[in-house]
C-alpha cells in the first residue's frame, strides 16, 4: 500500500464498534503491518474492549484477512461477524491459547492488547511468539503498566516484560553487531475512543 494514513482514517471516521487505541502507535502500526495488507493475515489481537479494533483491523487488513479476539469475557462472543471470530480465554491460559493456535494455524500476526499484567503478557509472549509464523510480529501494547506496581510492574524488575525484552536484545546483539537509533519528535500522547454503539 502506498498510502500509510489508511489505519489512521479509519480510526478517525470509525462509526462501527468503539475503538480504544493510543495515536501514537498508528504510524507504528503502519510500519510493521503494512506488508501483510491485502495477505491472507491470521491476527490474533488479545483484548477485544467494546469490539472496535477488531473490525478496524479487518478494514484494514482486507478481505482475505482472519481476525481472531482472544478475550476473558464471554459476552466479547458478540462482535463476531464475517472474517471476525472470537475465542473466550484468560490470555496467561496456556490450554485455551493451545486451542486458538490448534484451530487457527501460526499467527501472522499477534497484538496484545489484554490485561497488560505483566504475568499475563509473559505467559503469552513465551507460548505464542514461538508459534507465530516466518517473518510475523508480535506486538504489545500499553507497557507503561510495566512501571505500575499494581500490573506486577516496577522499574528493572526482573519479572516485568521490559526486562524479558532487554535479556532478548543481548541475545540478538551477541550476533549481530549493530545499534541503530532512529531521532523522533513525540508530540502529546492520548488515547481516543472513536464509534460506538
Ligand atoms: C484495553 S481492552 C482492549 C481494547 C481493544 N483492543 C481496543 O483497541 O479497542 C482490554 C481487554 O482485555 C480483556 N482482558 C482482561 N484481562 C484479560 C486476560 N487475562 N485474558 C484475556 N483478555 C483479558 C478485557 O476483558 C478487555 O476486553
Amino acid at each position: 500500500m502506498e498510502d500509510g494514513l489508511n489505519l489512521w482514517s479509519s480510526f478517525l471516521t470509525n462509526d462501527g464498534r468503539l475503538i480504544h487505541k493510543w495515536k501514537h502507535y498508528f504510524p507504528i502500526y503502519e510500519r510493521h503491518f503494512r506488508e501483510f495488507v491485502y495477505k491472507p493475515v491470521t491476527f490474533i489481537e488479545i483484548g477485544c474492549g467494546r469490539g472496535g479494533s477488531l473490525q478496524m483491523w479487518k478494514r484494514y487488513f482486507g478481505p482475505h484477512a482472519r481476525i481472531v479476539g482472544i478475550d476473558i469475557l464471554p459476552e466479547c462472543k458478540e462482535f463476531e461477524e464475517d472474517q471476525i471470530e472470537i475465542r473466550i480465554g484468560a490470555q496467561q491460559d496456556l490450554q485455551s491459547l493451545e486451542n486458538v493456535i490448534a484451530e487457527f494455524g501460526a499467527p501472522d500476526i499477534v497484538l496484545d492488547d489484554g490485561s497488560h499484567v505483566m504475568s499475563h503478557v509473559i505467559a503469552s509472549f513465551q507460548f505464542l511468539y514461538p508459534r507465530v509464523a516466518k517473518n510475523g510480529v508480535y506486538l504489545v501494547e500499553d507497557l507503561h503498566t510495566a512501571y505500575w506496581e499494581e500490573y506486577e510492574g516496577g522499574l528493572r524488575k526482573p519479572t516485568k516484560f521490559i526486562e524479558l525484552s532487554k535479556n532478548l536484545l543481548d541475545e540478538l546483539n551477541a550476533d549481530d553487531s549493530v545499534v541503530v537509533f532512529e531521532k523522533g519528535l513525540h508530540t502529546k500522547k492520548w488515547a481516543p475512543q472513536i464509534g460506538g454503539h
